[in-house]
């Protein structure tokens, strides 16, 4: 395995991604993990992320120094590489600016980092400080027009550091820089594959469960349902599932849920209908945040009344990913930041005296749709797009009254139906209606009309963390508006949402 020191970079996610897309496992770390714990892990390599901070801020992170006496090779990124230049007696000169973007880099020593990646290349700069001296044993192995040391390396002690993000998309062949670091340097073994996970995972909860009970709660999202159909592989009826019908849910979003999730898992399935608590809870309720805690509180509430029915449950499944947790700081206590609250992540299980079993929580998007599909699971539903929590509600600009669900209920169903004819479901990683809390004017036959105004989100992303908003054809959206303009009761505009992430997020709110 490879261990990742998060030192804050809000890129430290892509560079886990990166490491396993090599089919090497990868755990990120906060920097302040004891150095025993850190050793326990067995690491065949360290990699340093970057950071926001400079390494003379009072309060910037650290590591303890002794990693760099464990003889593993560590590669530095940004901040990374700075930390260790600055801990191994280099110097670092503090920036008077930033330098951010695109810069060429000129490769002066090829191997092992570089191996086949060619003489130049185009590599993405955010930084503020750079290396000044170097410490004993290292040299610059490539450098850009601004900075002489872009690439450094110890070759005898096997530690390297890239002043630019290879792990990034716009650093051209990044990822095979981090191959050259796995393969070339650490010696790694690729035998991270969601078969060896599946059979490992279903070992470990027999082992943990025994013929105790889980229960688990499914959004009929791919999370919950492959998470569950782990749990059901490894105990069989001894899950037992919950489904919760908040009222927030999309167009046919329950008859299509119970044929995948009845026909495909063949569960302990109980679909509760709790609609109107949900809704009275939300009336007149306009602030996301207050929206997304009505809604997490609520249902952990009718949540733990069903399980109360079940006898002598002692587990609660979840479908919780590795971003879910770094995202919510839970897990590590990094310093990564926290941006919405999400509602799947704690609470539950302290208030029902549960323990959890979280199968899915080192795994990324990516890997949990290989696993759904090595489990055997229905590609419509491995495939479906991720849809949040709080459902509807983040997607109502405002007040969530039952017309405004209908209206945006029928727009969604438009985009998607238009979007799935385009052939571009599956490219997007989520493309959505969201109706807004304004109203304008419109003129429609010779009318004058005063209406909602809904817009269409889609955006393409690896994991959700970073996101650009699709170039969706323009006869696509004008088809799509058309339709909406013409089918959806009291919507008389449409816009098109081209904001990426950052700086907006996926959802509205
Ligand atoms: P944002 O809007 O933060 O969303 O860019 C990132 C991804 O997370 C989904 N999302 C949620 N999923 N509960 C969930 O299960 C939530 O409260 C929640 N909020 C956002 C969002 O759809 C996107 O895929």
């Amino acid at each position: 395995m490879i261990v990742i020191i998060d030192f804050g970079s809000q890129f430290n996610q892509l560079i886990a991604r990166r490491v396993r897309e090599h089919q090497i496992y990868c755990q990120i770390v906060p920097s302040n993990l004891p150095f025993e714990k850190i050793k326990e892990l067995k690491p065949r390599g360290i990699i340093l992320s970057g950071g926001p901070s400079s390494i003379y801020e009072e309060d910037s992170p650290t590591l303890d120094k002794k990693i760099f006496d464990l003889d593993i090779p560590v590669l530095g990124i940004c901040y990374g590489m700075h930390y260790m230049i600055h801990a191994l007696k280099g110097k670092i000169k503090r920036a008077q600016k930033r330098e951010y973007g695109f810069a060429e880099l000129k490769i002066e020593k090829q191997e092992p980092l570089f191996t086949g990646l060619g003489q130049t290349l185009q590599c993405w700069m955010s930084h503020g400080d750079s290396p000044e001296k170097l410490p004993p044993g290292f040299f610059s192995i490539a450098s850009t027009e601004n900075t002489k040391n872009a690439a450094i390396a110890n070759f005898e002690k096997n530690f390297y550091g890239l002043q630019f993000h290879p792990e990034v998309e716009h650093s051209h062949k990044g990822s095979e820089m981090i191959k050259n670091f796995l393969f070339n340097v650490c010696k790694c073994t690729k035998n991270w594959t969601m078969g060896s996970f599946a059979e490992k995972t279903i070992k470990q909860i027999k082992d943990q469960v025994k013929d105790k009970k889980v229960i688990m709660g499914l959004s009929g999202g791919v999370d919950s349902s492959v998470a569950a159909s782990l749990i059901h592989k490894a105990i069989g009826k001894n899950l037992y599932c919950i489904f919760v019908d908040n009222g927030l849910l999309r167009k046919n979003e329950k008859s299509d849920l119970e044929i995948n999730l009845n026909s495909h898992l063949d569960m302990n399935i109980k679909f509760v209908d709790a609609k109107e608590k949900f809704l009275t809870a939300l009336k007149g309720v306009s602030d996301p945040e207050k929206k997304r805690k009505i809604i997490g509180n609520l249902f952990i509430e009718v949540f733990e009344s069903e399980a109360a029915l079940i006898d002598n449950a002692q587990f609660l499944g979840q479908g919780t990913l590795y971003p879910d947790i770094i995202e919510s700081k839970s897990a590590f206590g990094g310093p990564t930041s926290i941006i919405k609250s999400h509602h799947n992540v704690g609470g539950l299980p302290e208030k029902m005296k549960l323990d959890l079993i979280e199968p899915l929580d080192l795994l990324f998007k990516d890997e949990v749709r290989k696993l759904g599909l090595s489990l055997g699971l229905n590609e419509d539903l491995v495939f479906r797009q991720p849809f949040p929590g709080p459902g509807l509600a983040i997607r109502i600009m405002g007040e969530i009254t039952e017309k405004r669900l209908s209206i945006l209920r029928e727009a969604d169903a438009i985009v998607l139906e238009e979007i799935r004819n385009a052939g571009l479901y599956r490219k997007l990683w989520q493309s959505f209606a969201v109706l807004l809390p304004i109203k304008s004017v419109g003129v429609m036959g010779d009318k004058r009309t005063y209406d909602n105004c809904i817009a269409i989100r889609a955006v393409n992303s690896n994991d959700a963390m970073t996101a650009d908003w699709a170039k969706l054809p323009h006869d696509l959206l004008g088809k799509i508006s058309n339709r909406i303009i013409n089918e959806v009761d009291h919507v008389n505009r449409v816009v098109f949402d081209i904001t990426s992430k950052p700086p907006g997020t996926i959802e509205w709110e």
